[in-house]
């Protein structure tokens, strides 16, 4: 009778358990439906600006020397990380100032055939070009906690564009 009466208990207990971990398992994925639906139901941040932006009316030519000039940017940003990460801090600085800071403007602007442009635009690549130079002048301390914040810049000053300008 006893011994009856404790195994009841005990399946009565067991029977708790599982459907308290159902529960459970149920309110998680619940939880988890829940965050995907009020994630799909925000607005996808990076795509708003991106949906604004403004078209640059250039011609085909000049089109070409930007996006010639772009693919570059996007090489020296790999060259100076990789030059980083080896610690050849001379190159990386090189790297900066070259193919990123004011000189490459000119390189920029020749590709671009005296294309005109909003000021807008030009303010931004100014602020690239400037940001790269502070990131060079800066790389020869060797000091990656004064470097790092200087290449988040750099990068930052590419994303600002892209976010605000497209062919
Ligand atoms: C002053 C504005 C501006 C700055 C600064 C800028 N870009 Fe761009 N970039 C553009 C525009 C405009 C396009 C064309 C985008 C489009 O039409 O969607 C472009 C396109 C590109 C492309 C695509 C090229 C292709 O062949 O289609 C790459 C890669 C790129 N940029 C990298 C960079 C990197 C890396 C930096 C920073 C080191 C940078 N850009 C800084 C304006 C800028």
């Amino acid at each position: 009778m006893k011994k009856e009466e404790s195994l009841k208990r005990m399946k009565v207990g067991v029977g708790m358990a599982i459907l308290f971990m159902l529960g459970m398992s149920v309110s998680l994925s619940s939880a988890e439906t829940d965050h995907h639906a009020t994630h799909k139901a925000e607005p996808n941040l990076p795509k708003v600006p991106l949906m604004n932006r403004m078209a640059l009316d250039l011609p085909p030519a000049a089109q070409e020397g930007l996006k010639l000039t772009m693919r570059e940017h996007l090489e020296a940003i790999d060259a100076i990380v990789s030059a980083l990460a080896r610690e050849d801090f001379s190159k990386a600085a090189t790297l900066a100032i070259v193919e990123l800071g004011f000189a490459k403007h000119h390189v920029a602007m020749q590709r671009e055939q005296s294309a005109t442009f909003p000021p807008a635009y030009h303010e931004l690549a100014m602020a690239h070009h400037q940001a790269a130079e502070a990131l060079g002048a800066v790389i020869p301390t060797k000091d990656l906690k004064q470097i790092l914040p200087h290449l988040e810049q750099t990068i930052h000053a590419c994303v600002k564009c892209h976010q605000a300008f497209r062919l």
